[in-house]
């Protein structure tokens, strides 16, 4: 009875010793692997994937389209043209006061009845940056929204560029880098990717910003934005007031199906 009880206790202290035989190297073994598994990610943050950036912009948001129109006249005019909007128009569909037109937006030596144009001469823009700045009217048309936000924001130093600069959504852009002021000066960084063929490759990793602009990265955010919105609603005036009344629309709906149900509810009174 004695040895059979001492047999059991062996037996029990040779099993909880095997289980810690083997689940001390398992548990070490196990922690190397997460820590495998999270070195990557400690040591190297995933690239910024700036191909997925979306403008996200509301062109029924019209304090949003004020301010684009006030980033554009300030900052894009001096270079671009918007042929197909009349100032006049455009304050209209947006809301603005005509004093505050005037007095702000009108570029010297235009009127309100007159089309957004810049005085910009195309002579010059050739000399200056070998190329005439595009008319921007339908832009986010043929481009789209993201695609202008993504320009916008994308730009990064390069000294071996003539302007000094270059970007990511537009190689080898003629346009300099004109907001460096406000939302600061970038550095780009790469990193070399090996391909499956063996070749090595450079791919964009994410930027530095080497000297701080006028404007948090939040409120640059909001300036780009705003500005895209504007172009978004000039590729397209009549979507401000087309989607401001397709709320009406709806519920104009929601109404005649409410009466048609009541109509269709009193012609078969009599039969059920
Ligand atoms: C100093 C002159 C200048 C100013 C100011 C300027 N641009 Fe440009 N922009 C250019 C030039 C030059 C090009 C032509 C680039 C090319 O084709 O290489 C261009 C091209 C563009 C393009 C077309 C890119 C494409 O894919 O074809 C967009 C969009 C644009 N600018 C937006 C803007 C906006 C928005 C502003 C204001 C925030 C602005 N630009 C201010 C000179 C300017």
């Amino acid at each position: 009875m004695a040895s059979r009880m001492g047999g059991g206790r062996v037996r029990l202290a040779l099993a909880a010793l095997g289980a810690a035989v083997l689940t001390v190297p398992l548990a070490l073994a196990l922690t190397a692997v997460s820590r495998a598994a999270e070195a990557p990610t400690a040591t190297r943050p995933a690239p910024v994937d700036w191909e997925s950036w979306h403008a996200d912009n509301q062109v029924s948001d019209i304090a949003s389209l004020q301010r684009g129109a006030r980033n554009f006249m300030n900052y894009c005019e001096g270079c671009h043209s918007l042929k197909y909007v009349r100032y006049e128009s455009m304050a209209a569909d947006l809301k603005i006061p005509v004093g505050v037109l005037n007095a702000n937006l009108v570029a010297p030596g235009s009127s309100q009845a007159d089309y957004v144009s810049t005085p910009m001469p195309s002579d010059d823009a050739l000399n200056w940056f070998g190329k005439v700045p595009p008319d921007l009217s339908l832009i986010t048309r043929y481009k789209g929204a993201d695609y202008v936000y993504r320009y916008l924001k994308t730009f990064y130093t390069d000294p071996s560029s003539p302007t000094l600069s270059n970007n990511l959504a537009f190689p080898s852009a003629a346009m300099p880098d004109i907001l460096s002021d406000l939302e600061g000066v970038k550095s780009a960084v790469f990193r070399s990717v090996k391909s499956p063929d063996g070749s090595t490759q450079t791919e964009f990793d994410h930027f530095t910003t080497t000297s701080p602009g006028n404007m948090t990265p939040e409120q640059f955010d909001q300036f780009v934005r705003d500005t895209v919105n504007f172009l978004d609603y000039v590729g397209d005036p009549s979507q401000v007031e087309r989607r401001s009344m397709g709320i009406w629309v709806v519920l104009f709906m929601l109404v005649l199906t409410g009466f048609a149900w009541l109509l269709k509810r009193e012609y078969w009174k009599a039969v059920h």
